[in-house]
């Protein structure tokens, strides 16, 4: 992962802010500004032929409704990257607010236990996309990919929606980013 937010200060900045303090006072409110935008955090799982993999991630969105799409942005070194490069799917697992623990896991790449069915010791199936989903996820998006969009050190791959379904009680409380103490980017 990155440092978050960069590396050192990133422009463009506004009117005024001309020195290097106050070009480093605006980049830290800046990225104060962005953490506080609302959002949740998921296990993105991808695979390409027997290659599977599961990361965290909370940059993810709805961003059509006919067709049904789904758009999540994955930094361009991350394995996640390579593989749904390479298999066009990922299947997006949400998490129990009680099982918070797991993202922490999920920051680099997953030991896979293909005789036991396992991701970091975690049980998973494969979907209909032949991504992995988490036996214990509350719900799943199983997604193809339609398009890639080159966003910088991220590409949005936008994902239709070709199964999904609850596997837990519909009213599980799922994870958001202000149950951790964790945030990305900004
Ligand atoms: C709270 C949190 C949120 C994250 N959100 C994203 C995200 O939206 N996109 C992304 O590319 N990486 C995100 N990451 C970073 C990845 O989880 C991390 O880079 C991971 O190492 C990449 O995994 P991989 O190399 O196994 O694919 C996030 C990490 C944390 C801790």
């Amino acid at each position: 992962m990155g440092e978050p937010g960069g590396a050192g200060p990133i422009g463009p900045y506004p009117p005024g802010v001309e020195t290097e303090e106050q070009q480093d006072e605006y980049d830290r409110l800046r990225r104060r500004v962005l953490w506080s935008l609302p959002y949740g955090l998921y296990i993105v799982a991808s695979r390409a032929g027997e290659r599977r993999n599961g990361m965290t991630i909370n940059w993810v969105s709805q961003v059509s409704f006919e067709p049904k799409l789904l758009a999540i942005s994955v930094e361009k070194t991350a394995f996640t990257h390579e593989l749904i490069t390479e298999g066009q799917v990922f299947a997006l697992n949400t998490v129990a607010r009680k099982d918070r623990a797991i993202v922490r896991k999920f920051t680099k790449p997953v030991e896979v236990d293909t005789a036991a069915m396992t991701l970091n010791g975690f049980p998973f199936h494969d979907g209909q996309t032949g991504a992995p989903i988490l036996d214990q996820a509350p719900a799943y998006v199983d997604c193809e990919v339609r398009q890639t969009v080159d966003v910088g050190n991220h590409s949005l791959f936008i994902g239709e929606v070709v199964d999904t379904g609850f596997q837990a009680d519909e009213e599980t409380e799922v994870l958001r980013m202000e149950d951790t103490r964790m945030n990305y980017g900004g």
